[in-house]
């Protein structure tokens, strides 16, 4: 039944989506607004980083099975995996879903499938049914035809990890979200075309609900860490004993702190929930705040570890100071600076008045945001040789060990518990 997939953004989630299913020996169209990525991928190549991913989309689309346009054409099913950013006030921005909506609406047929798969707010997928039917006042969709609709839409949402798309695309159990019983049956028997993990069937908005709960939960556990750890810090308790002491409780499973949360789903996806549900969502509220607030708590640290070397010589002045700060991307051992709380705090620093060394071993060069602001990026051992404060703000690899290769008189902020 699906032998055309048409895939409505080609990213991080839709490339790699198009290039499994075209690998199943599914012809896959795929869409996308910028030229640059069309021609990236009809030339057998790709515009992500994203291990395997490249022979996968080589060997797809040279055997015929992929191709790129900017020009929605008529398939069997529509798979939308467009950005869904917010906006200022924190309010969710469906733009992107509209305009793919209306990019596809004028090549929908009776029988067609439209999957969308973007981390969507409750409701989403009925407003893009809503937008489609109001392009298509010829066909008929399911919030007014039900199971006998001419088309049907689903809302499917991806949970992979960067780094591993590939294989947890193909691993991960799929949540399917049907607006009938009917499109939720098309979209099992289009996913299992690819996914060997279970494909679980629920309604529309619970499938939305369910990709923001994930998210949210991990945020709210990862806010209790944090807010933990400046506890501790205040009783001079450290908080990486104090965990692991508490997680022995069988019961009991605290996540790790950190500088923060970034990235573009945890820090992003709980506000969803908090515009959609004000007056219920504090707890998820709070902790996004306690999260959003911790790179702020971190600098602090930061400035009173200064201030208690300035206080020690007091023949030196601010500017001889130099503060190294370990780690600029997001998480551990990966190159991603996006949306990064490490990042954040270097930026603070810069606007301190002391020397600042950042070290990120995954990256070649300083972000554009730290350009013109006097900081360096050094090797680790330069830092390591150099700092009166060593701030550890990333948990990565490279740094394990390093205590032990501090200098007697050097100031230590450990925000990850190396
Ligand atoms: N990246 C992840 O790890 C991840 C994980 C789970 C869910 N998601 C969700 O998946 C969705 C897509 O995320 P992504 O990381 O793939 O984004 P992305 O920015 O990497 O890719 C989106 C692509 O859509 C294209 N696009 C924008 N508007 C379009 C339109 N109207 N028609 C066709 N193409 C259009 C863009 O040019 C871009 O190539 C988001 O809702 C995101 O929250 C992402």
């Amino acid at each position: 039944m699906f032998e055309t997939i048409s895939m409505i953004g080609l990213g991080y989630i839709g490339l790699p989506t198009a290039a499994l299913f075209a690998a199943r020996g599914t012809t896959v169209i795929g869409v996308d607004v910028s030229q640059s990525v069309v021609d990236t991928i009809n030339a057998g190549k790709i515009h992500i980083v994203e291990p395997e991913l490249d022979g996968i989309v080589h060997k797809a689309v040279t055997g015929g099975k992929l191709r790129a346009t900017r020009t929605p054409e008529a398939a069997d099913a529509f798979v939308i995996a467009v950005p869904t950013p917010f906006h200022e006030d924190r309010s969710p921005d469906l733009s992107y879903i509209r305009s793919a909506a209306e990019m596809i609406a004028p090549v929908l047929a009776a029988g067609n499938l439209v999957i969308l798969e973007s981390t969507s707010p409750v409701g989403a997928t009925e407003q893009m049914a809503a937008w489609l039917a109001a392009a298509r006042p010829d066909l008929s969709f399911p919030q007014d035809a039900g199971e006998a609709a001419d088309v049907q839409v689903a809302h499917c949402p991806e949970r992979v990890l960067p780094g591993q798309v590939v294989r947890e695309l193909v691993e991960n159990d799929r949540i399917i979200g049907g607006m009938t019983a009917r499109a939720s049956a098309m979209a099992v028997e289009m996913y299992k075309l690819v996914v060997k993990g279970d494909c679980v069937i629920t309604n529309a908005r619970t499938a939305e609900m369910c990709k923001l709960t994930e998210n949210s939960s991990r945020d709210v556990q990862i806010a209790f860490a944090n807010e933990l750890s400046m506890i501790c810090d205040s009783f001079d308790i450290d908080v990486w004993e104090l965990i692991s002491l508490a997680n022995r409780h069988p019961r009991v499973n605290i996540l790790q702190p950190g500088a923060g949360v970034g990235g573009h789903c945890i820090a992003v996806d709980p506000w969803f929930i908090v515009a959609s549900a004000p007056e219920t969502s504090d707890l998820i509220r709070t902790a996004r705040e306690r999260n959003d607030s911790k790179p702020g708590w971190v600098l602090q640290k930061g400035r009173d570890a200064v201030m208690s070397v300035l206080a020690r010589t007091p023949d030196r002045s601010l500017a001889d100071i130099k503060v190294a700060c370990l780690g600029m991307a997001f998480k551990p051992d990966i190159d991603d600076l996006r949306e990064s709380p490490a990042l954040a705090i270097v930026e603070g620093f810069a606007k301190v008045g002391c020397q600042v060394l950042a070290v990120e071993p995954h990256v070649d060069s300083l972000p554009v945001s730290l350009a013109q602001t006097g900081v360096t990026l050094v090797p680790l051992e330069k830092a390591l040789d150099e700092a009166d404060v060593v701030c550890v703000l990333v948990r990565h690899s490279a740094f394990a060990g390093l205590r032990e290769r501090l200098g007697a008189q050097t100031e230590l902020v450990d925000v990850v518990g190396i």
